[in-house]
């Protein structure tokens, strides 16, 4: 870059019900401050079903949809947006794949093989690209383009 500078990137993160009420969040914070992201935001979130139903929508109709909105809703939230740069592909890197067995014996270090339980109860969410992340940052913050104007476009 013309600058030297590296490009950052934003995603969302979210630390889902059973990993807040587990007391994973010091340890998932540690994880992500050690992998070289800042939290640039966060809220504690209650999400009710049809807000757990709007930021899933992509699933809707499948089978596990209605199950998935039960547990999303069965407590609260920690969303962040995290910022560094590749953060949406490192973001996914970190947590590991959806299902939390799998994890387990795969990705032994992710963070769905540490606090996750299955593949619906998986501790934690990440933006899967760039253009999810606008959605899911917008979801949960607004629209947050008139704060970024100084850091490169998601
Ligand atoms: P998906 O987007 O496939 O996974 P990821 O969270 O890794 O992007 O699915 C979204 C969520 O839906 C997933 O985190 C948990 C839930 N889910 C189930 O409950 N059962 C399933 O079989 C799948 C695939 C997902
Ligand atoms: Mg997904």
């Amino acid at each position: 870059w013309s600058s030297g500078a590296v490009q950052r990137e934003r995603t969302l993160a979210m630390i889902k019900p059973d990993g807040l009420s587990g007391n994973y969040t010091e340890k998932i914070k540690e994880v992500i401050l050690e992998s070289g992201f800042d939290i640039v935001k966060e809220a504690v979130v209650h999400l009710d079903a049809e807000r757990a139903s709007l930021f899933y929508s992509e699933h809707s109709g499948r089978s596990f949809f209605d199950s998935l909105v039960m547990y999303m809703t069965s407590g609260p939230v920690l969303a962040m947006v995290l910022e560094r740069p590749d953060a949406v592909l490192h973001w996914r890197v970190l947590i590991g794949p959806t299902d939390a067995r799998k994890a387990k014996i795969s990705h032994p270090n992710s963070i769905r093989a540490m606090c996750g339980l299955d593949s619906e109860k998986n501790c934690v969410h990440g933006s899967d690209s760039p253009q999810s992340a606008a959605r899911e940052i917008s979801f949960f913050f607004g629209d947050v383009r008139s704060d970024t104007v100084e850091h490169d476009e998601l």
